[in-house]
């Protein structure tokens, strides 16, 4: 098949390869690009393993072909962090044991990443509601759900220690 010409800006760097059209995203970013971060789960657009922030919106990355990425900026949990250290979400899901396995922590952090954009300051049934498309083999929910409701309490200036009382 004819190979095209794929040109993508991940975690604000620019990556160019030749690949095929149907190549997966997950597949572009994991083997061509090294990108490791988003992680393949079940591959068929249920787990969220394999979340990405893509032009401003979470996709799972299973489901898009290379060449419906063509020209998208990208963002994974490699780009949270800053040179200052750590995504103040990352900080939580360490300080609220928000993972277990963590295989799902990548897609599950940057979910929420988007979801704090989408609505900075969730109730705890939105947090819920907002994340029903990533799954936790482990079941550590309850864990993960405290964990982004601190980081939005952070967020919004509040400290996260009173909320939780
Ligand atoms: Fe993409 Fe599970 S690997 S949703
Ligand atoms: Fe193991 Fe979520 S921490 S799958």
């Amino acid at each position: 098949a004819d190979k095209m010409h794929l040109k993508l800006t991940i975690n604000g760097e620019q990556f160019e390869t030749l690949c095929e059209p149907r190549e997966l995203l997950i597949h572009v970013l994991r083997e061509r690009f090294n990108i490791t971060g988003p992680h393949i789960g079940c591959e068929t657009s249920h787990c969220g393993a394999c979340t990405v922030d893509l032009d401003g919106k979470s996709v799972k990355a299973c489901t898009l072909f290379a060449a419906q990425a063509q020209g998208a900026t990208i963002t994974t949990v490699e780009g949270l962090a800053s040179p200052e250290g750590m995504h103040v979400l990352q900080e939580m899901f360490r300080e609220h044991h928000g993972l277990q396995c963590g295989y799902c922590t990548p897609g599950m952090i940057t979910r929420a990443w988007r979801l704090l954009q989408e609505n900075p300051d969730p109730t705890e049934e939105e947090v819920r509601f907002g994340m029903a498309g990533n799954l936790c083999r482990c079941t550590g929910y309850q864990n993960i759900i405290k964990a982004i409701l601190a980081a939005a309490a952070i967020m919004n200036g509040r400290d996260a220690a009173a909320d939780d009382a």
